[in-house]
């Protein structure tokens, strides 16, 4: 790859913006990431105490059979010469409540989390129902690498390159009846195993949905690795979804169940507050959340204040969807 960084469109020159490096140096502005980590913040279930017995050590990786299928290839469709977001910036600044409400903790937290074996049910309204084994999974589909700009409905974001394959193929395995209109996706449910579930208020196993044109929309990625690697447990290993053009919370992590339905699903955090986190939740810079401003996002490698496009710059792919091309 080249070393010239293309500045993409969004970009606001520093002149237009103050970062928030200019006045801490680097060290204290990655704490200062951690720290200011309160999360999707303050519903009244918010009922966990953040720190537990930390699992100290470094950034733990997926299974090491599961190495051999990284790095892939990338995918030149999705290789636009964006400057990435630093790995270990990335692995240590973590949206995972399973593990803990403190951004940089999580991945002190996941130590006791078994990602092998790991098995996804596909159920519902499907012609074939299945259990499918992760290493089957990794065995069989067409892995690649695709950089993707990632959106936070917190105003921070991230470019990274995720490894995985479309979501549809996943879905065409199980063949869902005319009837299937969305997809219900839910993560792993152990107490044991995620300190942050332990005695927690909130309504875990935590759970998302998407449209069935979402769902099988080319963009919409299955993820099991990132930076050429597989998951990271903090990220979601073994397997996550990624959905470019929605906020962040729409990507659930470590997936154990896909469900087709015929009516909308209930997601985690609409439960929670539906007038923050509706069910469709695509990036809007002129819709503001209910507590803030959504037209700009901080970087978070290096605190630049970024414009933010609406569908997160993917406007091109997915507007239609929506009516709106
Ligand atoms: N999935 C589960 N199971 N639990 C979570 O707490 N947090 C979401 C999403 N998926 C979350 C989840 C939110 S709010 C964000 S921003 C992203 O994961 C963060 O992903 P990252 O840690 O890879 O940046």
């Amino acid at each position: 790859m080249s070393n010239i960084l293309i500045r993409p469109p969004w970009f606001v020159p520093e002149r237009e913006a103050t970062p928030e490096r200019v006045y801490l140096g680097r060290r204290e502005f990655l704490k200062a990431l951690g720290i200011a980590g309160a999360g999707l913040v303050g519903t009244s279930r918010t009922g966990l105490a953040a720190a537990d017995a930390v699992t100290a050590g470094r950034v733990p990786s997926g299974p090491s059979d599961a190495q051999r299928h990284y790095p892939a290839q990338r995918n030149p469709k999705f290789n636009p010469g964006w400057k990435l977001t630093d790995e270990e910036v990335v692995s240590q600044y973590n949206n995972f409540y399973e593990f803990s409400l403190v951004k940089n903790r999580v991945h002190q937290m996941v130590g006791k989390f078994v990602i092998n074996p790991w098995k996804i049910e596909i159920t519902g309204l499907v012609e074939k129902p299945l259990v499918i084994d992760m290493d089957e999974l990794l065995q069989e589909m067409p892995l690649e690498e695709r950089v993707y700009r990632f959106r936070c409905v917190e105003a921070w974001s991230m470019v990274v390159p995720w490894t995985g394959f479309p979501l549809s193929k996943l879905i065409e395995k199980s063949k869902p009846l005319s009837d299937a209109k969305f997809v219900r996706f839910e993560t792993f449910n152990k107490p044991d195993q995620a300190p942050g579930m332990k005695g927690s208020n909130y309504p875990f196993p935590y759970f998302e949905g998407l449209r069935m044109d979402e769902a099988m929309h080319p963009l919409t990625l299955v993820a099991t690795g990132i930076y050429g690697k597989p998951m990271p447990k903090q990220q979601g290993a073994p397997v996550r979804l990624i959905v470019p053009w929605k906020y962040g919370y729409k990507s659930i992590k470590s997936i154990v169940k896909l469900e087709f339905v015929a009516g909308q699903p209930k997601t985690f955090w609409e439960v929670l507050a539906p007038n923050e986190y509706p069910f469709e939740s695509n990036v809007n810079p002129a819709v503001p959340h209910p507590r803030w401003l959504q037209s700009t996002e901080r970087v978070i490698d290096t605190g630049d204040r970024i414009r933010t496009l609406p569908f997160n710059g993917y406007g091109d792919q997915v507007a239609k969807l929506y009516g709106k091309a």
